[in-house]
């Protein structure tokens, strides 16, 4: 049985109160994560983002609960004592089969020591927030852009009209006092972010939500750089690990075929 970690969401309603920016970013295997916690970060996100980021997949439909596990208990193992929350897979949860949903989202728990799951919608979300809460899973909340409603709504900046803002609002609201401990804010205008982390009690976290919020989110991958091509507008590249990886192998790959690796300092005698 797994580990869950030291930290409570008890703490997070705690920073938010002081004013203690909280942070988060995604991790998938035991080596990031071993570096998050040691970076300090404050919670490590499974996110379900690995099915582009690591698996390989045009979105993240596809990806499964276990293939999620797999990943959370990776996480798990590299950082013992991290707050580590899973993301419920696409069709994993779904408002009509609250006691499937509630029993997919101990697995987390359970099986891969995850502390939280993080589930995406709003209002429509409110009965299996408070189904999980009352089964002892704390839920983290996901509102604005879903990523899991890309068919339906694409991937596009919400709660720009007077109306949609509203209902994100209200979507905060009804999370909230379903029991969920924090709500990810994605892709709104900044001035909504403060709206929503002003009203509410518990912590907003952004990802491109601004910095009216209590805490960001960044996928580890866009912040390292790993990938070229389309950067999103709400990420920041504090490296450029996808060039040093490439030029790495390109070396390797030249210096075996020119024969000057292995070198004498490389070999055994
Ligand atoms: O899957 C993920 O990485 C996420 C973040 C974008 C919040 O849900």
């Amino acid at each position: 049985m797994p580990g869950a970690g030291k930290k409570t969401v008890a703490e997070f309603l705690k920073m938010k109160q002081r004013g203690e920016k909280i942070v988060m970013m995604t991790a998938y295997d035991a080596p990031t994560a071993a570096i998050a916690a040691e970076a300090g970060v404050d919670i490590l996100l499974v996110g379900d983002s690995l099915a582009m980021t690591m698996l390989g997949y045009q979105n993240t439909l596809p990806l499964t609960v276990e293939e999620s596990l797999h990943h959370c208990k990776a996480v798990r193992r590299g950082a013992p004592d991290a707050f580590i929350v899973g993301d419920m897979p696409f069709m994993s949860f779904y408002n009509n089969a609250v006691k499937e949903s509630v029993l997919n989202a101990g697995r987390f728990l359970k099986e891969a020591g995850c502390n939280a799951v993080k589930l995406e919608g709003g209002a429509d979300s409110a009965n299996l927030t408070a189904a999980m809460t009352a089964a002892g899973i704390p839920v983290m909340g996901h509102i604005g852009l879903l990523p899991q409603k890309v068919l339906i709504s694409g991937y596009r900046v919400q709660g720009k009209n007077e109306d949609d803002a509203e209902r994100i609002v209200n979507d905060a609201v009804a999370l909230q006092e379903a029991g969920a401990f924090a709500i990810v804010l994605e892709c709104v205008p900044l001035e909504l972010g403060r709206v929503i982390s002003q009203k509410l009690a518990i912590p907003t976290i952004s990802i491109g939500a601004g910095i009216h919020c209590d805490g960001q989110v960044q996928v580890f991958h866009d912040l390292i750089g790993m990938f070229d091509g389309f950067t999103p507008k709400h990420s920041k590249r504090y490296a450029e690990a996808g060039k040093i990886i490439r030029d790495a192998v390109k070396s390797y790959v030249s210096e075996v075929k020119e024969g000057v690796f292995p070198d004498d300092a490389h070999s055994f005698h």
